[in-house]
């Protein structure tokens, strides 16, 4: 009894803003919800569109934030001094026990320099990446989080190596990756309600899948370009769904007529997305949870960056870094392999969490 009422009594705000942070939430605000946490879900607004927030909610079953802060898109200081203006005011009103933040976008940023400054207690999932390249705005604020944070939540061996690097080993807890335990869940719902191969009329291991919207392609002339030349000179069809900041950009830089030979879609839903990403023969992406789930379910990817922060999938052989130069990229395809046959069967990450918060906070 008085078990469940400290539990009760705890009162956790996750602060999300970004597509991939809902996928990380699905799993561990199920978790809250079953083991009698109080959540409060604070959507910081930073990614808008239906498809690109909205559908992501109703198809992963997460409650409707608490919170939506409606920031919307901007430069990096606007959009991240916003935040900071609006969340101190919930964070004041709520007084939570816990934030967590999630992975490594300005929301992430945000909600960490917010917490800290309250002095509330922080949490950061998925600490401890690093690319080593300061230029990526992801890596700012993943090192920013990290030192800020309290509690780490790290999901690799790797990356509790380069937090030890920085100093950091209190607070640390290996508990696998929050994605993993969503594309297991999400799995057979994707396979029963998903009709996005009927759609596109496409078989399976028949097509690749591209995805690109990391700044350091987009934003760079010659790295799209020579991107969007290899996909439509590769042997297979193309399915590409843009993301918005690529679909600007395509446009800014007038490469339109690149992209006449490819499947051009909008994003799609959590639960098209892995049926793409399952039946597809090779995935060329810049995407860090698309490189994951291409891992996981033992789609050889190609990377369309100069590093990776998950260098497992890599080593495993599942991944190949290739960057962006346009015949780099065509030779990898005309020479890609599987990986190792590693068994991922194991433990979820959100029933950790839960554990681990149950227990310091
Ligand atoms: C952000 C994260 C990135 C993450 C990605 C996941 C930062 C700095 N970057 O990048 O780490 O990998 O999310 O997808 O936080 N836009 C729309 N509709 C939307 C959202 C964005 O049209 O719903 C357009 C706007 O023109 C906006 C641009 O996309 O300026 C970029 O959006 P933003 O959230 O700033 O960065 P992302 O590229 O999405
Ligand atoms: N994703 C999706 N629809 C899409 C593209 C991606 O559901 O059209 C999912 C993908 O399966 C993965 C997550 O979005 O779970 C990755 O997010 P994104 O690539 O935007 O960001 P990153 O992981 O690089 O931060």
């Amino acid at each position: 009894m008085l078990d469940s009422l400290s539990k009760v009594s705890k009162k956790v705000v996750s602060v999300v803003g970004a597509r991939p942070q809902f996928i990380k939430l699905a799993p561990l605000s199920r978790e809250f919800r079953k083991s009698g946490f109080n959540e409060v879900i604070v959507h910081t607004g930073q990614h808008y569109d239906e498809n690109m927030s909205d559908l992501f909610f109703k198809e992963l079953e997460i409650p409707k934030p608490d919170y939506n802060l409606g920031i919307g898109s901007g430069s990096h200081g606007e959009q991240t001094g916003k935040m900071l203006i609006a969340l101190e005011e919930v964070l004041i009103k709520e007084r939570p026990d816990l934030v967590i933040v999630y992975g490594d976008t300005n929301s992430t940023l945000a909600g960490a320099l917010c917490a800290s400054k309250l002095h509330i207690k922080l949490a950061h999932v998925e600490a401890g990446l690093r690319s080593f390249n300061k230029n990526m705005p992801e890596e700012i604020n993943r090192i920013v989080a990290d030192h800020l944070s309290d509690i780490l939540f790290v999901p690799t061996q790797t990356a509790v190596e380069n937090l030890k690097r920085e100093g950091i080993t209190d607070g640390v807890y290996l508990v696998g990756d929050l994605m993993f335990d969503a594309l297991m869940h999400f799995s057979r719902t994707s396979e029963l309600k998903s009709k996005i191969l009927e759609i596109l009329n496409l078989a399976p291991k028949s097509y690749y899948l591209a995805t690109i919207h990391r700044a350091e392609n987009t934003d760079n002339y010659e790295r799209l370009k020579g991107i969007l030349e290899a996909l439509s000179r590769l042997d297979k069809l193309v399915v590409f769904p843009v993301h918005p900041r690529t679909r600007n950009k395509i446009k800014d830089y007038h490469l339109e007529s690149l992209l006449e030979k490819l499947l051009v879609i909008d994003p799609v839903g959590y639960l098209d997305m892995i049926q793409l990403e399952k039946h597809a023969k090779i995935i060329l992406t810049d995407s860090g949870g698309v490189q994951k789930e291409a891992f996981w379910l033992k789609v050889p990817c190609i990377t369309l960056r100069d590093e990776t922060e998950w260098v497992e999938t890599i080593r495993y052989g599942w991944n190949r870094l290739v960057g962006a130069d346009r015949d780099k990229i065509v030779e990898a395809v005309l020479n890609i392999k599987s990986g190792e046959n590693i068994d991922f069967s194991g433990e979820y990450s959100a029933p950790k969490i839960c554990k681990v918060l149950e227990e310091v906070v």
